[in-house]
């Protein structure tokens, strides 16, 4: 199958050719199958946030090239609008973009610039607040009147509502509490299911991404330094560890495990994957 969105030799450098000149990402070639989930993990400053507004056409490569379902998203200009709406991105914090009076005319903001008929925007938005357990009865307040874990869900629900074939999420659990981060993860999920869209998820919590995504892409200085699947690259737990980045908390203490000599998998990412092993060397069946 042809991915939906590749990059080839993707390079950013912000402020060119000025003494701040800073090279943000370097040669990425990445690439998602239709129905992915892809999850990036990188130190603070790797170019996580500067690679995905890459994706959707907010940013121009220095050089390098997007392909959205094979075509170069530059190519013909006129086509980045197009992209804006087929590749959804939630930034970071984006409940400080809210601005409308109310939370359905925020959340219709992107079906409407998509010029969808009225009955057709009034369909996506209760379906996107619907994902997002954005209650009927909220519509009609004000975004100011909202907790901050409800803003945050108002704001997914606005780029939801666009129905993009890619949905990218910037940290979309940052300064939230744990329940607030498991229900938002939740919803995601969710939608990846339903929806059978692409999603990207960009995250600094490792136990989170080891139980949501199919695939890893790690982020270190600008490249790409490890790719795979979770059980893949958290194998890898010194190397994450050197460029200061954790492992899954399950991760760690099977980590542990092995260097006190118990002959365990490298790859354990999940608390039921340790328990299993676990029962294995006692001889049990793993179903206690
Ligand atoms: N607008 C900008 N102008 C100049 N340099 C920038 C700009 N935005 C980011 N940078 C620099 O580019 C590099 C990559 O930043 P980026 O925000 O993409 O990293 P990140 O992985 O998203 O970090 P974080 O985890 O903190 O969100 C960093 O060195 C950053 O300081
Ligand atoms: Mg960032």
């Amino acid at each position: 199958m042809a991915p939906i969105i590749k990059t080839e030799k993707l390079c950013h450098l912000y402020s060119q050719g000025t003494p701040f000149e800073k090279q943000a990402i370097e040669d990425i070639d990445f690439e998602a199958e239709k129905g992915d989930i892809i999850g990036i993990i990188g130190h603070t400053g790797s170019g996580k946030s500067t690679f995905i507004q890459h994706l959707n056409g907010l940013l121009k490569p220095t050089s390098g090239r997007i392909l959205f379902n094979g075509t170069d998203i530059w190519e013909n200009k006129s086509n980045i609008k197009d992209v804006r709406f087929k590749v959804g991105l939630v930034f970071q914090y984006p409940e400080y973009q809210l601005f409308e009076e109310t939370v359905y005319k925020d959340i219709a903001f992107g079906p409407k610039n998509m010029k969808l008929p009225e009955d057709e925007i009034d369909k996506r938005v209760r379906e996107a607040a619907e994902f997002v357990d954005i209650e009927p009865e909220l519509l009609e307040k004000s975004p100011f009147e909202l907790s901050g874990g409800q803003k945050r869900r108002v704001a997914i629900a606005g780029v939801i509502a666009m129905n993009p074939d890619v949905l990218i999420l910037d940290e979309p659990t940052a300064g939230l509490d744990p329940a607030g981060r498991e229900s938002i993860i939740e919803n995601i999920k969710e939608y990846h299911r339903t929806k059978e869209s692409t999603v990207i998820l960009v995250t600094h919590d490792m136990d989170e991404i080891a139980r949501t995504v199919q695939k890893i892409v790690v982020f270190n200085e600008g490249r790409i330094i490890l790719r795979g699947t979770p059980d893949q690259v958290f194998s890898h737990g010194e190397k994450l560890q050197s460029i200061g980045l954790s492992v899954p908390e399950i991760t760690r203490v099977t980590m542990r495990l092995r260097e006190l000599g118990l002959p365990l998998e490298p790859s354990i990412f999940t608390v039921e994957q340790a328990s299993r092993a676990l029962l294995a060397l006692k001889g049990g069946t793993g179903h206690a």
